[in-house]
């Protein structure tokens, strides 16, 4: 039996959010598919944290509540993400079991009384997790208004490391699996050092507090273990929905964006029968929709340019960061349309009413405290129409011809200690990276190391510490091709055991780019050294290096401090390829006058002539034409050029369209 679309069962783009009516009383039920209805909603996240309201005691089942829900919303018309209601157990598990409970590095215990109380390597809470699942895949399956599984919630969200004793056997058991064999390990984990051999694999712990830097290649598989786990968890759920209903879908929702650690998305996607994934704005953040925009890219590479869901983001302020700012007018329109332009057929969010108590009742929701009289409310319901409208876009793809690398084994590796610096995180420095094309006004994909890059003129890999044969041949294609390659310092320098490419850096990409680095010249905090770049005064600040050119030519300098002279960038022309090297971090224009370079030479044009300041432009395409997404993220008027039918408004544009200040708007190009 084949699996459904994810989206069969709604008409259009998805629309809608979690949803809990156990945190209501029956009245308010009917009110909620009402405005539902009236919100355009057709889709919404069910009994996530259901489990205890469902199963308050062992084996005392209720589920009269939820069936009336589902009655109600299949009557609606409302289709369900239903979940597996595993995502936190109830008290009278953890009460019952307390050696399902998570342990934190230093041994703490964490106890029932938030959420998502559990180890994800407990074979006990395995154990209850799965009949769970399969409860609410037998008494649910065959419901028509089931569209699709979502599997627990946010794996390993509050939990992205267990260091419980299940944990440590676990860790144990993986190793045996990777490596066979004892000797492999001590090998791979270079324990010559230290006095680390091990004599038997019993030995092995997780990375704990140690006197002093804990072995790096221990941590890096800690790290590898840490996601294969919590991978392996959603596998087992979904065996059993697989089992009890092959034709559903299912997915679980990620955390895609520049905060998570603790998964490789791009290594479980192919787990999912849809991508799905959580965003938040960072409310510090005054370029938010810039880092919004590289999450919603890097969730469609890590789909391989497949359509994805937004399963959840938030209508206005969160709860959960330091200062929680409430969005400005047309700010969530634009996130959401932003999430669409970038690949999403559906935009949902945390969630539909929001909560009168409980640790969230300060986040926004769909339905605020104050009423369907309040902004909030007349948002959701102006975002339900454009997605109305925005119906034809669905199945359409974006199509990029530059791609930025992001590669989530890299992450782990590049951020461990005792480093030259520990000046970096590496999700800012490729953001940074897509910043300069977003600021250029180019379209690019956010793609993992080992994605088919035949189709992109320009690649960047910033800080690929850990490269391996497989991530070196598959970019080096890049420059065979006839393409441009550019990559940035400390890349190159280790395989995938964290042991270094010998014989000068950037060890595995040196004879690709053209030189040779001895030693590194990291720079102190707020230190900046002169770098002349096209013939411009610009600025290197975190990193420099003392690189030597062995058939690369210099294409900027540092103009003082001690390696005055030398290279800060450097091109490296191979038939009629390009492997570029910037040898140090360049803020804001420097940046961007590289970037405008290697578009340059790779041929390629922003998404509009002209680009302006604040104004992001992206294009969909497919069977039902083209469609140009254009959103005014500043206070003022602006014109940009376009042709076609305006979908949102359904105006005919002629040459130019005029967006107001925070505006968004989508046109059906003219064929
Ligand atoms: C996550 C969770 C939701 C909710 C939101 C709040 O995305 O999945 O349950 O807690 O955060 O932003
Ligand atoms: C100390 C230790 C050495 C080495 C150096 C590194 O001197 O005795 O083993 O770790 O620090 O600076």
């Amino acid at each position: 039996m084949t699996v459904r679309g994810w989206n069969d069962l709604v008409d259009g783009l998805a629309y809608g959010g979690d949803y809990n009516p156990e945190q209501w009383p029956r009245e308010v039920w009917d009110d909620d598919v009402r405005l539902m209805r009236e919100a355009g909603v057709n889709l919404v996240s069910l009994a996530i944290f259901s489990w205890a309201t469902i199963e308050p005691l062992e084996g005392q089942f209720d589920w009269a509540w939820l069936d009336e829900v589902i009655e109600k919303l299949d009557a609606g018309g409302v289709r369900i993400a239903l979940a597996t209601a595993t995502a936190s157990p109830p008290p009278w598990l953890t009460a019952t079991h307390p050696e399902i409970l998570p342990v934190t590095r230093e041994g703490v215990v964490l106890h029932q009384g938030g959420r998502q109380a559990y180890r994800i390597s407990s074979p006990v809470y395995r154990e209850y997790a799965t009949a769970m699942t399969r409860r609410m895949a037998e008494r649910y399956g065959s419901h028509p208004a089931l569209a699709l599984w979502h599997v627990d919630n946010e794996i390993g969200c509050h939990i992205p490391d267990d260091f419980s004793p299940d944990a440590t056997e676990a860790f144990r058991g993986w190793l045996q699996r990777r490596y066979g064999t004892l000797e492999a390990l001590n090998e791979a984990w270079g324990t010559a050092f230290w006095s680390q051999r091990y004599g038997s694999f019993e030995h092995v712990l997780p990375p704990l507090p140690a006197p002093t830097f804990p072995n790096p290649t221990q941590q890096l598989d800690w790290r590898r273990y840490t996601s294969d786990v919590h991978k392996e968890y959603y596998l087992a759920l979904r065996a059993v929905l697989r089992e009890v209903t092959p034709e559903v879908p299912i997915t679980t929702n990620f955390m895609i964006g520049t905060g998570n650690r603790h998964a490789d998305y791009a290594d479980w996607a192919p787990e999912t029968d849809v991508v799905a994934n959580d965003h938040y704005t960072r409310s510090h953040d005054p370029e938010r929709h810039v880092e919004l925009a590289f999450a919603a890219d890097l969730t469609r590479g890590v789909a391989a340019g497949d359509p994805w869901l937004l399963m959840e983001h938030s209508t206005s302020a969160v709860n959960w960061q330091p200062r929680n700012r409430a969005k400005d007018p047309g700010e969530m329109v634009r996130n959401s349309l932003s999430h669409v332009a970038r690949g999403a057929d559906g935009v949902m969010f945390f969630q539909w009413r929001q909560s009168r108590a409980g640790a969230e009742k300060f986040h926004s929701g769909m339905v605020p405290h104050a009423g369907t009289d309040s902004a909030v409310w007349r948002n959701t319901v102006e975002l339900g129409e454009h997605l109305q409208r925005l119906a034809p876009v669905r199945g359409s793809r974006v199509a990029s011809s530059v791609a930025v690398v992001f590669d989530y084994t890299n992450l782990w590796a590049v951020e461990l200690d005792s480093h030259p610096t520990n000046d970096l995180s590496y999700p800012d420095l490729v953001l940074d990276w897509h910043r300069a094309f977003f600021h250029e006004g180019v379209q690019v994909d956010v793609v993992p190391p080992q994605a088919d890059l035949s189709g992109y003129d320009l690649v960047v890999a910033p800080n690929l510490y850990l490269a391996d044969d497989e991530r070196v041949a598959n970019l080096t294609g890049v420059v065979e091709r006839g393409g441009v390659f550019a990559t940035t310092w400390f890349s190159g320098i280790v395989d995938a055991h964290d042991h270094i490419h010998l014989g000068g850096h950037p060890g595995a990409f040196a004879d690709l780019l053209g030189i040779r680095t001895e030693e590194f010249c990291p720079l102190q905090q707020g230190e900046r050294v002169g770098v002349l770049l096209d013939g411009v005064d610009a600025e290197g600040v975190r990193w420099t290096e003392r690189t030597e050119l062995r058939g690369a030519s210099a294409h900027a300098t540092y103009t003082d401090g001690v390696l005055v002279g030398l290279p800060a960038v450097t091109d490296h022309a191979v038939g009629d390829g390009h492997a570029w090297y910037v040898g140090t971090d360049l803020p804001g224009e420097g940046k961007r006058a590289l970037v405008r370079t290697w578009l340059a030479q790779a041929g390629i044009e922003p998404v509009l002539a002209d680009p302006q300041p604040g104004v992001e432009a992206v294009r969909r395409s497919g069977e039902g034409g083209s469609f140009l997404f254009v959103f005014n993220h500043t206070r003022g008027e602006v014109r940009v050029p376009a042709t076609g039918t305006e979908l949102l408004t359904g105006a005919r544009v002629s040459g130019a369209l005029t967006l107001p200040g925070g505006g968004s708007a989508v046109v059906h190009e003219d064929a």
